[in-house]
């Protein structure tokens, strides 16, 4: 199992902490916004005497609820097509496991989120890398690309859209061209949608869920996590139309029993979460991504790719190794008694060698510690050498 890039770090963060040092943490997606009200307050209200599991599909009631969610995108969806996980983790693990044996394969643009290594290589799975490039903001890789690398074990395609390390938000053309080449070669799309709401500078997302004549092929993972900022809750799922993955995917969630009861309650109550929640916090993280991408283009020698969506950026930085600096960062740097802690980017690539010298950033602080953590970042560079 390879260690997760956005985590490992973490003793030397902690030993940090421990000396008195603050740290700005911008390797995790861990919103600081607050959780909907509504779901919070569905957990106190709850009355439950005894804490039993629930449907290994999750509640009957949330399914439908989210049904009802998704037919904005595509009104033929309902509860059949839904199955809760605990988080879109695990919606990960049981769609690569329902759709390839071990030694199948399946093409990931790349980079990629991070555990996509870890859930494939726990199933068996060999990743097979499509490169997208900083150069051209990580759009999604001529599909000709995609085609040359398709053999007989080539079991799907997953996308990240909006993506995360990248923040890049594939177009409709370029899902429709997914569409094309995975019912030509009768392939599966995952797509992991987790991010969806968080579009900026008036990009619309684009759902395989909407697009029509792949209702057989297309499974996506999704998540309370960001949407509610609930990455405590544990509460995914996933969403196809097609039976057979739908009747896998749950003998998986038998297997583990139950979504958690609790959380399940409050995910059901934030569906009802209003609108303006939404429009404060895009607003919020597209201030924060302004702030940022701007603050990191005055550092010499760093480069960035713009993010359309989710709330992370790739940089390219003048290192030669971003994981020894990020460490170095921890271990060896501070101004006025603080740091910053950034997520090395080779672990967001399954291509040996690739990102050694990128970075991804979370801009998951308020835009006062974001300002600082680049002012730090900026101090560091200036010093360091490699
Ligand atoms: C792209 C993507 N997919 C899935 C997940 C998993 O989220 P969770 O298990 O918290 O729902 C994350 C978490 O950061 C993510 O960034």
């Amino acid at each position: 199992m390879p260690e997760s890039p956005i985590r490992k770090l973490v003793p030397y963060a902690d030993a940090a902490q421990k000396k008195g040092r603050k740290i700005y943490y911008l390797n995790i997606g861990q919103p600081d916004i607050k959780t909907p009200e509504i779901a919070l307050q569905a957990i106190k209200d709850a009355n439950i005497e005894v804490l039993s599991y629930s449907h290994s599909a999750g509640f009957e009631s949330y399914r439908n609820g989210l049904a009802r969610y998704y037919q904005k995108i595509n009104p033929a969806i309902n509860g059949s097509n839904v199955l809760v996980t605990t988080g879109g983790s695990e919606a990960l693990l049981f769609a690569m496991g329902s759709i390839a044996d071990a030694g199948d394969e399946i093409i990931i643009p790349e980079p990629f989120y991070a555990n996509y290594n870890g859930f494939a290589i726990s199933s068996g799975i060999k990743v097979v890398p499509v490169i997208s490039s900083i150069e051209n903001n990580f759009a999604l890789p001529p599909i000709s690309e995609f085609e040359k690398l398709i053999t007989p074990k080539t079991k799907g395609i997953l996308i990240c859209n909006p993506g995360n390390p990248t923040g890049y938000m594939y177009s409709k053309e370029e899902i429709e061209q997914l569409a094309a080449i995975v019912k030509k070669h009768d392939l599966f799309l995952i797509a992991d949608e987790v991010y969806r709401e968080f579009a900026y500078d008036g990009l619309t997302h684009t759902s395989v869920l909407s697009i029509p004549g792949i209702e057989e092929n297309s499974i996506v993972i999704d998540s309370v996590s960001k949407r509610y900022s609930m990455c405590g809750a544990r509460i995914g799922c996933i969403v196809s139309q097609n039976k057979e993955i739908m009747a896998t995917a749950l003998k998986f969630a038998q297997a583990r029993l139950s979504p958690p009861t609790y959380e399940q309650i409050a995910a059901e109550a934030a569906l009802n979460t209003p609108q303006s929640y939404f429009d404060e916090v895009i607003g919020e993280y597209k201030e924060r991504r302004d702030l940022l991408i701007s603050e990191l283009q005055k550092i010499p020698n760093v480069k960035v790719a713009i993010p359309g969506g989710a709330f992370y950026c790739i940089a390219e930085l003048p290192v030669k190794d971003a994981d020894v600096f990020a460490q170095w960062l921890l271990e060896n740097f501070e101004l006025n008694n603080e740091t910053v802690m950034v997520a090395p980017a080779a672990g967001f690539y399954s291509t040996p060698g690739k990102g050694k010298n990128q970075v991804r950033i979370a801009y998951v602080l308020k835009k006062e510690d974001l300002k600082q953590a680049v002012t730090i970042l900026k101090a560091a560079l200036e010093v360091y050498s490699d």
